[in-house]
């Protein structure tokens, strides 16, 4: 028995073609929307990081930060004490954000990423005026 392959016809050949470009602009097709896809996403994602990022850093007045990172704390009830001795312990502004910065046991340190160096300068006025 002959083991040849069947010869295709003038037809069957154009078809045969046809599907295989079919197959391969469908695949190319389906590959530039995944990558799209991924590309939307990974924005969305970065959308999502600049909005928090704003939000943590935005200009906040020092009653603000204050209020947001320093008075659970520094209040009469609370573990740390009260900050009415600063122009004793601190007597330029200079130490005093130092020591904001980078915190000390129990109090955490606040990295320009948590207090932008103008929030620390409107703490430095709140804490400065607490007391008068
Ligand atoms: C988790 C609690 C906690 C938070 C939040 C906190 N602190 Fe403190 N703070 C402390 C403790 C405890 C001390 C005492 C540290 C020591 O001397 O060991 C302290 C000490 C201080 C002192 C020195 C006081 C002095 O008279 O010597 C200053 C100034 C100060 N904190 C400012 C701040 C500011 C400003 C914030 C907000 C950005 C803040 N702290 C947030 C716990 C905290």
């Amino acid at each position: 028995m002959p083991t040849t392959m069947p010869k295709l016809n003038q037809p069957q050949t154009l078809s045969v073609i046809a599907l295989i470009a079919a197959f391969l602009t469908g695949s190319v097709a389906l590959n530039g929307c995944s990558i799209t896809e991924e590309i939307k996403q990974i924005q969305k994602v970065q959308r999502a990081h600049d909005i928090q990022e704003r939000a943590r850093t935005e200009d906040l007045t020092g009653e603000q930060v204050y209020m947001r990172s320093c008075n659970t704390c520094h209040s009469k009830h609370g573990p740390a004490p009260l900050l009415d001795k600063l122009s004793e312990h601190f007597p330029d502004d200079e130490g005093l954000k130092k020591f904001i910065r980078q915190g000390k046991g129990l109090m955490p340190a606040q990295p320009a990423s948590a207090l932008n160096d103008k929030e620390l300068d409107n703490l430095v006025n709140y804490l400065r005026n607490l007391n008068t």
